[in-house]
């Protein structure tokens, strides 16, 4: 498909990513997560004291953003800050605890719309996130809307932090996810929700495959 820009958003660990990645490799376009930009830029925060407990020194965020290079490289899905590959760690549990709060600051989410314009502009692509269908690119050529019962959401999202080494238990990650959703939602400044053109897509009860075909099945319908 050529020059295609394909809107995937939705709720923390509906298969969003899994599907975009699937996605993009059936039709031959990049894939960019932007979540891993906002990960990124909490990791950064983190790392520089920028955020600590319960405070958030949003001076201090603006200027240093102002300095970074972050980009995400679409050949291998890793996500570059200042030539070093922080992939693995923007998965850990104090970023997935604190990036909504990051994401909610207007002058972090205008940084990176930059960005991710950008890179839809240059080649089309599949990218998945929050706001991508309403907000970053609302003319998208295929607009998705990705939920599931929360918790299911939970009992996948235990598995894949299981697998990559965190141990937490179930319980702390329904916790934390629900709390994500409240805040995603509920934010002031591009919220999480399903653009008015969006196709919704319910995974709880469907395979990957199965919610593929149902994918596939809308893009060659159109
Ligand atoms: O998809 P994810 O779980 O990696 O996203 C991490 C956080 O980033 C999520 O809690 C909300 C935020 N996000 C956003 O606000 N807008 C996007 N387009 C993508 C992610």
């Amino acid at each position: 498909m050529d020059k295609a820009i394909i809107a995937i958003d939705g709720y923390a660990s509906t298969g969003k990513s899994t599907l975009s990645k699937m996605l993009s490799s059936h039709l031959g376009l990049p894939y960019i997560d932007s979540g891993a930009f906002f990960r990124g830029i909490t990791f950064l925060a983190l790392e520089k004291g920028w955020i600590n407990n319960e405070n958030i020194y949003q001076e201090a965020i603006e200027l240093g953003i102002k300095d970074i290079k972050i980009y995400y490289n679409t050949s291998d899905n890793k996500l570059i800050l200042n030539e070093i590959d922080i992939t693995d760690k923007i998965r850990s549990k104090l970023v997935s605890s604190n990036v909504s709060k990051i994401a909610k600051l207007p002058f972090v989410r205008f940084f990176i719309l930059k960005q991710q314009r950008l890179m839809g502009n240059s080649f089309g692509m599949v990218m998945d996130g929050r706001d991508i269908g309403t907000v970053v690119f609302p003319n998208a050529d295929f607009k998705f809307f990705f939920t599931a019962r929360p918790e299911v959401r939970a009992q996948r999202r235990w598995e894949e932090m299981k697998a990559n080494g965190y141990f937490l238990s179930y319980e702390e990650v329904l916790k934390s996810l629900m709390n994500r959703d409240k805040v995603d939602t509920e934010r002031k400044f591009s919220p999480l929700k399903k653009a008015n053109d969006a196709i919704e897509i319910d995974t709880s009860d469907l395979s990957l495959e199965e919610a593929f075909t149902i994918l596939i099945s809308k893009i060659n319908y159109k």
